[in-house]
């Protein structure tokens, strides 16, 4: 099967790559990536000069562009976004660009060329839910810029189901952790300045919640949609794994054996979503999905990979290392 995989050189992109590659002989995939936030084609080493992998710098909104690379493959698989809410907080016009034209034009393309396309979503559509959990069937009530345009793409990819039959699967998943994620990050950034025991920024209290979830098990169902998934449908992908970001902030530091004092609670950022939750017995009824990862083995899997890859930290800009980032620019 041959595959174009978009934003493959940013943190989910790259380990879905490397997992394909890597485990099985049966991919071929194409890369198509604009080197924007996140990008980094160190991420793809391991692989660079497989015969089954080739990439192409390009962005996903460049229509004759994008038309000749899906017209060399099977699926697109469309990871491309950007990605970060709080920089979506200082200028949302990027986060249209990418997440919302961007989806539109593979959408359009895939439709004429009839090809299957999986539209790569969050659970952040659903919006802060105090308590109770998003099924399916949930209402899409974004808060931030980045999530109203993930889920003015899911709006899209559903009418394109609607009005012309499309093959197009959406899939959202909750916090996903693991190698490769840009230091902009909660998890990244954390590892970083407590490496150099740098004070780490925490908005509010730290008693938002998120679910976790290790990068590898999101792939895993990543792949099993794009096998037996079934057209028009959402899948929600979850972990069963809430936890507030000060009790993931001290684990880290347990985990580095570094002093909770490095903590410093900083301003939170304007609409901070407070919880986000999903339920994923249908991609497990349906297709067989079950998490295989813990946190805590997910969580020192990680630190070692960021421990051993300092470069990866190191070549940070110091606004990626700001307390509020969300600030910037304001
Ligand atoms: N990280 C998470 O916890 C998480 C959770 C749920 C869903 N998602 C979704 O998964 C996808 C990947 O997220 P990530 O964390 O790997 O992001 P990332 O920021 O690490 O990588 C995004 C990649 O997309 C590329 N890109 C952005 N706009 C592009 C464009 N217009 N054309 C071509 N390439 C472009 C960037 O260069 C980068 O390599 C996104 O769609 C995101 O919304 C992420």
């Amino acid at each position: 099967m041959k595959l174009l995989v978009t934003g493959g050189l940013g943190f989910i992109g790259s380990n879905f790559i490397l997992k394909l590659l890597t485990e099985s002989s049966n991919y071929e995939i194409i890369n198509v990536d604009a080197e924007l936030f996140g990008a980094d084609h160190k991420n793809l080493s391991e692989i660079k000069n497989s015969k089954k992998y080739h990439f192409e710098k390009g962005n996903i909104t460049n229509k004759k562009f994008m038309e000749e690379q899906i017209a060399n493959c099977d699926a697109v698989i469309n990871f491309a976004a950007e990605t970060f809410v709080d920089r979506s907080i200082n200028d949302a016009n990027p986060f249209l660009v990418s997440n919302i034209r961007g989806a539109y034009t593979i959408l359009d393309i895939i439709t004429k060329q009839k090809k299957r396309m999986i539209q790569i979503s969050t659970d952040e559509v659903f919006g802060s839910l105090i308590d109770g959990t998003a099924t399916e069937q949930s209402k899409l009530n974004p808060s931030s810029p980045y999530a109203a345009t993930k889920a003015a793409a899911e709006l899209l990819a559903n009418s394109y189901y609607a009005t012309y039959g499309s093959d197009v699967i959406i899939t959202r998943c909750t916090n996903n952790y693991g190698p490769r994620q840009f230091a902009e990050k909660l998890i990244p950034k954390t590892i970083l300045l407590a490496s150099k025991d740098m004070k780490i920024p925490i908005y509010g209290k730290g008693t938002n919640i998120r679910d976790w979830i290790y990068v590898d098990d999101h792939c895993d169902a990543v792949l099993m949609t794009l096998l037996n998934g079934k057209s028009g449908k959402s899948y929600n992908i979850s972990a069963n794994n809430e936890i507030d970001n000060l009790t993931v902030v001290r684990k880290i530091l347990e985990i580095m054996n570094k002093s909770e004092d490095l903590i410093d609670f900083v301003e939170d950022r304007p609409g901070h979503d407070f919880r986000y939750s999903m339920d994923s017995k249908k991609i497990s009824d349906e297709l067989g999905w079950k998490v295989k990862s813990n946190f805590d083995d997910g969580l020192r899997k990680t630190i070692q990979w960021y421990l051993d890859h300092p470069d990866t930290l190191n070549n940070v800009s110091s606004t990626v290392l700001d307390s509020t980032p969300w600030k910037n620019q304001l």
